[in-house]
Order: C-alpha cells, then structure tokens, then sequence
C-alpha cells in the first residue's frame, strides 16, 4: 500500500482535514495552449460542490486535473491536505479519488453484472461491489442481466455511480451527470449524491446549467475561460451572477 493510500481519510471525513480536495492556483494546458489559468477550487470534507459554467469553461478539466488524469502546469493539486501535484491517476484512484466521466463510461455491450465486476482497480473485492451496488440500486438488481446499451440513459448514469462508489471512493466526482436526462430522473439521482455526501463521501458535481444541482450542493464554483467568476454557499448564487456567466456579459 502506498504512503499516499494510508495518508488519505476513510470515507467519513476527518476532522482534522477540513478540505479533501483543492486546487491551488491550477495552471494546465493542452499542448501549448492553457486552458486553466490559475484556477482555486475547494472541495470540504462531506459536502456536495457544484462546479458550473459554460460549454469551454473548463470544468471538464478541472476534473481531470484533479484526478491526476492531467498534469498541471503551475500551481498544486491537494488531497486531504497533501500536496499530490504530478502524481498519476492510478495512485490517486487508489487513494479514493474516483471519477463518473462524461458520457459515463459504462460499457454497452456488457450486462449490468458485468459493467459491475469490471469495476475498479482499487483492491475492493469485485463481488463485493456488486452487492454494495444492488443495495444501494434495486433497480440496477432488477436489471442484472441486461445489456447495458439497452438500458436508458438515467439507469445507465446509475450504474456509472454505482460501480464508482463500489470502490469505497473518499470524493467522488462527476461530469455532467444530468446530461441527456429528463428532469425527473435527474431530481432522482441527485437525492442518491445526497445520500452519498450524507454518508460521508465528497462530491463534486459538474454541470452546465445550475439549477438542477443547487438543490443538493453546499458549495458552488462558477467557472468561465479557464478561470473562477464566483465561489461560495450555493445558496448566495444569484441569477445575475448565472445569466451574464453563461451569456459572456461583462
Ligand atoms: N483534448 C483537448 N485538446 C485540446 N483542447 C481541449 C481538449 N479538451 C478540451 N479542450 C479545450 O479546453 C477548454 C476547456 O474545455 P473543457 O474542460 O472540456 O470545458 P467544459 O468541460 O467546461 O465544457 C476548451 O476551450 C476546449 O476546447
Ligand atoms: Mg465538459
């Protein structure tokens, strides 16, 4: 076991690290062009934090930055408190930074069973994130033997969460998870991020339009070009605020 994997709090939190992500100051670049120009985002310990903006804000980035996917090109990348700068995704998973990509990376032609056994590289025992996942998604028990790609889109975004938090992850983030749904559906799947964050896991949630997730997020982070525009209780988001962030006003 790594030094990193043994530093890192079980899900729960830890009292004594306040903060279990952030990004101080994040610089990264594609090639020669930088997309993140000194950005700083927190995550604190068991809470939900919204991270919002515009199609090219740079969300997408973020996350990948701050799951080791990215190196960063100036500044630091924490994790409960420990500068982890430079260090790879695979470490990082396997201290309990895990990911719901965009899209969310649920393999279409494998059964719900399946998608789940292939799940993680994070030494939870497979079976044993299957059984967690039933439990959490009667539904996802339901439909065991189906093939994924057959299944809609909001029960496929559960399957990506349900074999994300099979791995006993301490933040979980993820991309655009409303992305394609119906509004009921999403309204369903946040109260499960509630459920999740009330259980002491970290959330950050990537979206492209705000009020969909403010319900559920303690925190928010509003992004545009590559920077922050705003951050603070998601509560004291203001529609102003929103409305000229995502219609490129002053
Ligand atoms: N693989 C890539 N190669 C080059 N540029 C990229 C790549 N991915 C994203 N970008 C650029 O980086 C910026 C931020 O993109 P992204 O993080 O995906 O934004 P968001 O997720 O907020 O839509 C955009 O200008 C986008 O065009
Ligand atoms: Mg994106």
């Amino acid at each position: 076991m790594s030094d990193l994997v043994t530093t890192v709090p079980a899900p729960g939190g830890d009292p004594d690290v306040p903060v279990i992500v952030a990004l101080r100051d994040v610089r990264a670049a594609y090639g020669a062009i930088e997309v993140l120009h000194g950005i700083t985002v927190e995550v604190p310990t068991g809470s939900v934090v919204a991270l919002l903006g515009p199609n090219g804000a740079g969300k997408t980035t973020t996350i990948s930055v701050a799951s080791g996917l990215m190196p960063v090109s100036g500044g630091a990348l924490e994790i409960a408190g420990r500068d982890v700068t430079g260090v790879g995704a695979t470490e990082l998973a396997r201290a309990g930074v895990c990911t719901v990509p965009e899209g969310r990376g649920v393999f279409p032609n494998l059964t719900v069973s399946e998608n789940l056994l292939m799940a993680s590289y994070t030494g939870v025992p497979r079976a044993e994130i299957r059984d967690v996942a039933f439990a959490r998604f009667p539904r996802l028990a339901e439909r065991r033997n189906q093939l994924a790609g057959t299944m809609s889109g909001g029960e496929q975004q559960m399957l990506a969460m349900a074999r994300a938090l099979g791995t006993d992850p301490v933040v979980l983030m993820l991309d655009e998870l409303s992305m394609g749904l119906a509004p009921k559906i999403v309204s369903q799947l946040y109260e499960q991020v509630a459920a999740i964050a009330a259980e002491g896991v970290s959330v950050l949630v990537v979206e492209q339009f705000a009020r969909s997730v403010l319900g559920v997020a303690d925190h928010a982070v509003v992004m545009a070009h590559g920077t922050v525009q705003w951050s603070g209780p998601a509560g004291d988001l203001d529609d102003d605020l929103l409305t000229t962030t995502y219609l490129g006003g002053p």
